[in-house]
């Protein structure tokens, strides 16, 4: 697909989010804040959705029992919530408060911030116009020409500004003479900066040099905002599970191999939120800390990447828009032996390019080891002070497991399923959108947006409609309608417009089943259920719908 009909897609995806209510924009009457968003009406559902499909199988599936298809054994795994302000020794030993970081730049100009590896450009060779009253430049020279426009966009972007800066006209823009193609401004030495244009300023040489800037929102608990009272909102949910290690083993019968799994909110301050909720400064993750024996690590590590990535195609994500990508080793956190993505080809990227929805990795004994000695270094020692002391002091609690049959003590290894729940209701979203044609009343082709969720996470799984507002049709619909309800299955009563204006409401809004109701149910009981994909309209006994759909829903 050409890139520009991608982010027309996108942009109908988040015009459909908004119409229909999915998604909104957080505050939007006080014109919104960026990187914040609410879930409507039917993305409450949506989300609410993915989260028990993701708690089925990774909690309530397993169990040490049984011994599912690819895994070495029976597991159990466990679920827990813990708080979102956690000790800040946490975040100290976990290396987040010393390296959860972006590099950034400041544009000293228009005083903008900007992440260095969201900033694109491209060299090119001209005469920059000068600022009013200043000398004309004397050579041409090249200049990094860069925007903060993203994916397909950003070289046509690039282009017009380069045309501005440089006194090119618009229709000449073919004659600039470029070197290379769109690149990152993290692959321009700083050195050079001074020849590269800044994002929303027409001259050279704004730029500061790169900085770190900690992602951790920070807050004070209790009244005085001193730095002893400093606290920090969570930027992962794996910590909890880490620091209740000894509590899980202590208060259930879980023997290792297990795991703990939390679905939560996480909050990182990113420098620049975008793509709608991808990159977002508050979301919800959905992590599991597997604990295993060292020795069995390697073998866990492959069935929990395969297994998560299968994981999304079961829910309807299609094979040929998703990668699974393993780390090259220096790529690596450096206690890790190994770290796969978790890939999909959001519309909002070039062809050709995917974004993270999950990431599978090995986490040795890193954590555990933190937070029992302090935190390690890159030689997984602990890090010391000048006078030998640790930097920082892990809590000094045993977090070793001792396995009764063996009669051996160790600290498991961690294997880590992260996955964000947002990104994965977004990825749910752009794959369901799809344009088509369905019959109207009068039997012609018309063209309609239909959402094709896989049925277990459509918002709402049935529709019911009476033919007519008459004839005890409505009475017989209702009566359908709160045995469905009362059976637990989301569904919705719609009598207003005609039945093609009802159909296309609801595949707007994904249902995968309509029901309605007409003079034949009232003489014999039966109803026609409407495929929202095949367009099939069979006709069954009211009776049976309740278990004929439940049985549906298992599939
Ligand atoms: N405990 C490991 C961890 O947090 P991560 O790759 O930083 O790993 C896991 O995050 C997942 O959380 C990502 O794959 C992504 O789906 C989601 N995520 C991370 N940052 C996000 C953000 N700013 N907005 C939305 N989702 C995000």
């Amino acid at each position: 697909m050409a890139d520009k009909a991608r982010t027309a897609r996108m942009e109908k995806i988040v015009a459909l989010c908004k119409r229909r209510g999915f998604i909104f924009q957080s505050s939007e009457i006080y014109g919104g804040l960026n990187g914040f968003w609410d879930y409507g009406p039917l993305g409450v559902e949506l989300k609410r959705n993915v989260r028990q499909a993701w708690w089925n199988d990774m909690v309530v599936a397993n169990d040490p029992l049984f011994v599912q298809a690819g895994a070495p054994q029976g597991f159990s795994i466990v679920g827990i919530e813990t708080s979102i302000i956690m000790h800040p020794q946490v975040w100290k030993v976990s290396g987040h408060y010393d390296l959860f970081a972006d590099k950034m730049v400041d544009c000293k100009e228009v005083k903008g911030r900007y992440r260095l590896d969201h900033v694109k450009g491209r060299w090119v060779t001209g005469k920059l116009v000068p600022k009013e009253g200043a000398a004309p430049a004397a050579s041409d020279e090249e200049w990094f020409i860069t925007t903060t426009v993203d994916g397909p966009e950003a070289e046509e972007a690039i282009a017009k500004r380069a045309g501005k800066i440089l006194g090119v006209k618009s229709n000449e823009l073919n004659k600039l003479q470029w070197k290379g193609n769109v690149t990152s401004l993290a692959t321009v030495p700083v050195a050079k900066f001074t020849h590269v244009v800044a994002p929303e300023v027409n001259n050279p040489a704004t730029l500061t040099d790169p900085r770190d800037f900690n992602l951790m929102f920070e807050t004070y608990t209790g009244a005085l905002q001193s730095d002893e009272n400093k606290a920090f909102l969570r930027p992962e949910t794996a910590q909890g599970m880490f620091v209740n290690f000894k509590n899980v083993c202590d208060s259930t019968r879980v023997k290792v191999p297990f795991g703990i799994a939390q679905i939560g909110k996480s909050f990182r301050n990113e420098i620049t939120p975008r793509n709608f909720t991808f990159r977002s400064r508050e979301f919800e993750q959905m992590e599991m800390e597997f604990f295993c024996h060292p020795s069995e690590s390697q073998q866990w590590y492959s069935y929990w990447r395969d297994r998560r990535f299968n994981w999304y195609f079961k829910h309807g994500l299609k094979k040929e828009n998703m990668i699974l990508r393993e780390h090259e080793k220096s790529e690596l956190a450096h206690y890790s032996v190994g770290t796969a993505d978790i890939e999909y080809a959001f519309p909002f990227l070039d062809d050709g390019e995917y974004g993270e929805l999950e990431g599978v990795a090995h986490r040795g004994d890193f954590d555990l080891r933190s937070h029992a000695e302090g935190k390690l270094d890159k030689n997984l020692q602990v890090e010391k002070n000048a006078d030998g002391q640790p930097k920082y002091r892990g809590s000094g609690e045993n977090l070793t497991y001792f396995d009764d049959q063996t009669r051996e003590r160790f600290v498991p290894h961690v294997i880590e399923p992260a996955a964000g729940c947002d990104r994965a209701t977004l990825a749910f979203l752009c794959e369901a959108y799809c344009e088509d044609e369905a019959p109207d009343d009068k039997g012609e082709m018309q063209s309609r947006v239909v959402m094709r969720f896989h049925p277990r996470l459509a918002p709402i799984k049935a529709a019911v409609f009476p033919l007519v507002k008459k004839d005890g049709q409505p009475e017989k619909a209702l009566e359908i309608y709160q045995a469905l309800k009362e059976a637990g299955i989301a569904a919705t009563y719609d009598a207003q417009a005609a039945i093609g204006k009802r159909y296309r409401r609801m595949d707007e809004a994904g249902t995968p089943w309509c029901i309605t109701v007409d003079n034949d149910t009232i003489k014999d009981g039966t109803v026609t259920v409407r495929d929202r994909d095949t367009l099939k309209q069979d006709r069954l006994p009211a009776s049976e719908l309740v278990s004929e759909l439940s049985q549906r829903l298992r599939k």
